[in-house]
């Protein structure tokens, strides 16, 4: 018989009709000598209720339907008699595909920290499967979104000699083996002999080359994975992740921001509209974590994504959010680790979350920063002290989204890139797009884990990635 899944089941079939369907034993409990198991497949955070009589059961058979062991059932869909389901199905055949002694993932609570130490089983709970299905949810709904504005995607490629961010510390990609490198006349190693005859990295970013492919298709988007060697180790930082990337010609700051705004938004509800089960599961965590206070982060979750959506995002300038910093209480009362002394000051994430979570309770969206503290590619506004950059800030996350409009005019782009020690002679292909048919462009990317966390609400980028990658733990 053909294998139906239980989310399918749970949701259409009728009593009376007969159903194949195969999973994970989640629970098992033997009442008045009938044995009720839980059967998750991980089509849906919903378990079905099997239903079978010992007596139809070899011994062996009996002893192996353990929490962690796979099975395929094959029986009756019946009217449950229980309050906890509409239907069960009552097995007539049942083989135990795979046993599960030893288990580590018995059916109790475990601490999150314990489960990502076992990630590769990790899949097999509630909570993982609600995040993982919401995840993938937003990827799929990045993609229809930017399909149906007419963007073309791009993949960018992974291994790069560029470094986008100009300050990005990066992963080596090379052959050349550690200990015999050869070596050029003053020492230096000979990239000559390398695999690419050249320096050459993971990518910290794919905009350089979007921008490329944004001056002749004008709309299009980077989405995969990113590389940061930074040595960071938060709540909020992966050394590998997923950034969406998108670059569109004629577009100014405002447009930038206006595009990034939409998308959020409609990530936000696609998600709500699709995945009303596991945001409700997810929603009654954040209820009991965090019972009776009520800030912009403790709220439950689904009132943090209706807030989100409710209203325009907040814009101020960064000499707004400097001048708002500095005359603040924490500022003054010695609260932030970094005290803002004045214009200029980087925004450290306790600022970021001062703003979001304490003055405006919502989106903050930063326009208009020092040009010292940005990278090369941001374009100069009039002041010649700032830049036209964007970031997004959201509550309990932070920096969310982070971009600009670039700077198209080359003599202004070659004079930065000098003042900032960029490399030019790497990047004429870049500079290239400025010499023929330059246009004004922008774009911004957004982190895929940072979304993931925000509206899952979960309180650890590594909870919401399959398999982390972080300083010291490339497990799996
Ligand atoms: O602000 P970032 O570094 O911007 C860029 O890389 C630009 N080239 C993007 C562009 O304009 N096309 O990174 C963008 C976003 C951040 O706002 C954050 O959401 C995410 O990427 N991000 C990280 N997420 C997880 N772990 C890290 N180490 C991250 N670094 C950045
Ligand atoms: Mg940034």
């Amino acid at each position: 018989m053909k294998r139906i899944k239980i989310k399918e089941l749970l949701a259409t079939t009728q009593v009376g009709t007969q159903a194949c369907v195969k999973g994970w034993v989640r629970t098992k409990r033997i009442s008045k000598n009938i044995i009720f198991i839980a059967l998750n497949d991980g089509s849906t955070l919903h378990n079905l209720q099997i239903v079978v009589e010992p007596s139809q059961l070899p011994e062996v058979t009996l002893q192996s339907i353990v929490p962690g062991s796979s099975l395929c059932v094959e029986g009756t869909v019946t009217a449950s008699q229980g309050q906890q389901q509409r239907i069960e199905l009552h097995g007539k055949q049942l083989t135990v595909l795979g046993d599960a002694a030893n288990y580590p993932l018995q059916p109790k609570k475990h601490s999150l920290a314990f489960l990502r130490t076992i990630a590769h089983l990790r899949f097999r709970t509630n909570t993982f499967g609600a995040v993982f299905r919401i995840r993938h949810a937003i990827s799929y709904a990045i993609h229809q979104f930017f399909h149906e504005q007419g963007f073309v995607y791009l993949h960018t490629p992974i291994i790069t000699g560029i470094d986008a961010e100009g300050a990005g510390a990066m992963f080596h990609v090379t052959t050349l083996a550690p200990d015999h490198l050869p070596k050029q006349e003053d020492g230096s190693v000979d990239f000559l002999q390398d695999f690419f005859a050249q320096r050459t990295h993971l990518t910290v970013s794919g905009q350089l080359e979007a921008e490329a492919a944004a001056l002749g298709l004008a709309e299009v988007y980077t989405f995969g994975p990113t590389f940061r060697a930074e040595n960071s180790n938060t709540t909020r930082h992966l050394a590998e992740f997923c950034m969406v990337e998108p670059e569109m010609a004629f577009y100014d700051l405002k447009d930038n921001i206006a595009l990034a705004e939409t998308l959020l938004k409609y990530l936000i509800r696609f998600v709500m509209e699709q995945c009303p089960d596991d945001l409700a599961f997810l929603h009654q965590k954040t209820l009991a974590a965090q019972p009776s206070r009520n800030t912009e982060t403790t709220l439950p979750l689904l009132e943090r994504l209706e807030r989100i959506i409710a209203q325009p995002f907040q814009c101020i300038t960064y000499t707004e959010a400097i001048d708002i910093l500095k005359a603040s209480k924490a500022n003054k009362k010695g609260k932030f680790v970094y005290p803002i002394q004045g214009w200029g000051d980087d925004l450290q994430a306790e600022h970021e979350r001062y703003l979001v979570e304490r003055f405006f309770k919502q989106p903050v969206v930063i326009t208009d920063y020092p040009n010292a503290i940005k990278a090369f590619y941001m374009r100069q506004n009039e002041d010649e002290k700032t830049v036209a950059a964007m970031d997004i800030l959201f509550p309990g996350i932070g920096e969310i989204v982070g971009g600009s409009q670039r700077e198209e005019r080359l003599d202004k782009l070659l004079t930065r890139m000098q003042q900032m020690k960029i490399n030019t002679e790497t990047l004429q292909w870049y500079l290239d797009t400025r010499r023929f048919g330059t246009v004004p462009h922008s774009g911004f990317g957004l982190g895929l884990e940072r979304l993931v966390q925000f509206i899952t609400g979960m309180e650890n980028i590594r909870d919401v990635i399959p398999f982390p990658r972080t300083p010291g733990n490339a497990s799996f």
